[in-house]
């Protein structure tokens, strides 16, 4: 998870990182007062989560209460890089004299941590780092050992910091990767790291992504996610332990295991080729053990997806034997109709696998009119998007 900019000032002061006062405001008036609160010259930031906010005209300086409310109505609303701006962060000045750059984040490719450090820092730091690569060190971390004095000297002179801001810049380094540890962060960014006139090193822009799959160690990460950005059928399946990602097409897409359900949306997209372009509509994945109470979850979700048109139900039978999985269906079913739940949608139901004879024969039995069984992955997935389009 991103977080933004103002969420990540927070992050950095609660570790004591050396950071400006600041607050977040959702509309001028709003700006007006923290302007107000924060005292004389102020800079308003666009809070959007991506790069290159500045250069984009997100960014300005304010000299007063007044300007911060002029110069918020400005950026509010603004769109950078398909990012529409619904918050701006009002923070203090600074008196730059320097940018330097540091980082800190996971180096997937060399399965390790790394440290990205440079005194050229600031909103050209990607030419930099183009051009004059050997100004921009890259320091490999041992997460075993963390930054000690002595690694926290290596990326000082490696980033080629000058020597009345190296203490400072150590001091920082160590304690940025103790917040980077301390939130199972897997990138920390401070760009500007700035000197500012009293000789005094500060973090001015924070940016910090998290690791989902450490939130269970983090209940109060929780907080941060962006409600408005969520989408809802996603949020609800969340809530109901599915593995649920909304996509825009038409077939919803049910199946057991990532990996079939991953090459149950590539034949569903190519057969829908054939049908107008319909394609599907979600990835959902219910797992090994498929109950008739996880089918049903399942099965709601997709159902509420207004642009589902019709559900392809792709299950190879494993632990979870077909005809369990057949029977899960059947009572999903029933019980959406308990809960009140008018199902009129197709259903393609593709059984292969364990038991995938019993299982077909249970379908069959059923004789449920929404239910139709075709029993290769190509056919089913066919007939699918045919009854999608069908049903544009
Ligand atoms: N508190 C501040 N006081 C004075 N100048 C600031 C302050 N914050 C930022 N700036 C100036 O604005 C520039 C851009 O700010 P910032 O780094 O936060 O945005 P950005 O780099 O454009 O955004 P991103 O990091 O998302 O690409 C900084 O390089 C710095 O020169
Ligand atoms: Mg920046």
């Amino acid at each position: 998870m991103d977080l933004y900019e103002y969420q990540g000032r927070d992050l950095f002061e609660r570790h004591g990182l050396p950071v400006l006062g600041g607050g977040v405001a959702e509309t001028p008036a709003e700006a007006r007062a923290i302007a107000d609160r924060l005292g004389g010259r102020v800079v308003v930031k666009a809070q959007v989560k991506v790069g290159g906010r500045g250069k984009a005209g997100g960014v300005k300086l304010a000299d007063g209460p007044d300007e911060a409310e002029a110069r918020a109505a400005d950026i509010l609303g603004m769109d950078i890089k398909g990012h529409t701006v619904h918050k701006v962060m009002l923070a203090e000045t600074a008196d730059i004299t320097e940018e330097y750059y540091l980082s800190f984040l996971l180096d997937r490719a060399n399965r390790t941590f790394l440290c990205i450090a440079s005194v050229a820092g600031g909103m050209d730091i990607e030419a930099v780092a183009v051009e004059t690569p050997e100004k921009v060190a890259k320091v490999a971390i041992d997460p075993n050992v963390g930054v000690d004095d002595a690694k926290a000297q290596e990326i000082v002179t490696g980033g080629q910091f000058p020597a009345e801001v190296a203490g400072q810049v150590a001091d920082i380094a160590k304690q940025l990767w103790q917040a980077f540890v301390a939130e199972d962060a897997t990138l920390v960014e401070v760009n500007p790291l700035a000197k500012v006139g009293s000789g005094q090193v500060l973090c001015l822009d924070a940016k910090v992504t998290l690791d989902e799959n450490a939130g269970f160690r983090h209940p109060d990460h929780e907080a941060l996610v962006d409600q408005s950005a969520v989408d809802p059928l996603e949020q609800a399946a969340k809530e109901k332990d599915l593995n649920y990602v909304k996509l825009d097409g038409e077939v919803g897409i049910i199946g057991n295991g990532a990996g079939l359900v991953m090459s149950t949306l590539d034949v569903v997209a190519y057969a829908g080729e054939g049908h107008g372009g319909v394609k599907p509509a979600n990835f959902l994945d219910i797992g090994g053990g498929a109950s008739a109470a996880v089918m049903a979850n399942g099965l709601e979700i997709v159902l509420s997806d207004p642009s589902v048109k019709s559900v392809f139900v792709n299950v190879f039978g494993g632990i979870t034997a077909c005809d369990e999985v057949a029977n899960g269906i059947i009572q999903a079913l029933a019980l959406l109709g308990e809960r009140g739940e008018q199902v009129t949608k197709p259903l393609v139901v593709r059984l292969d696998g364990n038991n995938a004879e019993a299982g077909r024969a249970i379908l069959d039995g059923a004789n449920n009119p929404l239910v139709e069984r075709v029993d290769t992955m190509d056919g089913a997935a066919e007939r699918a998007a045919e009854l999608a389009a069908a049903g544009k």
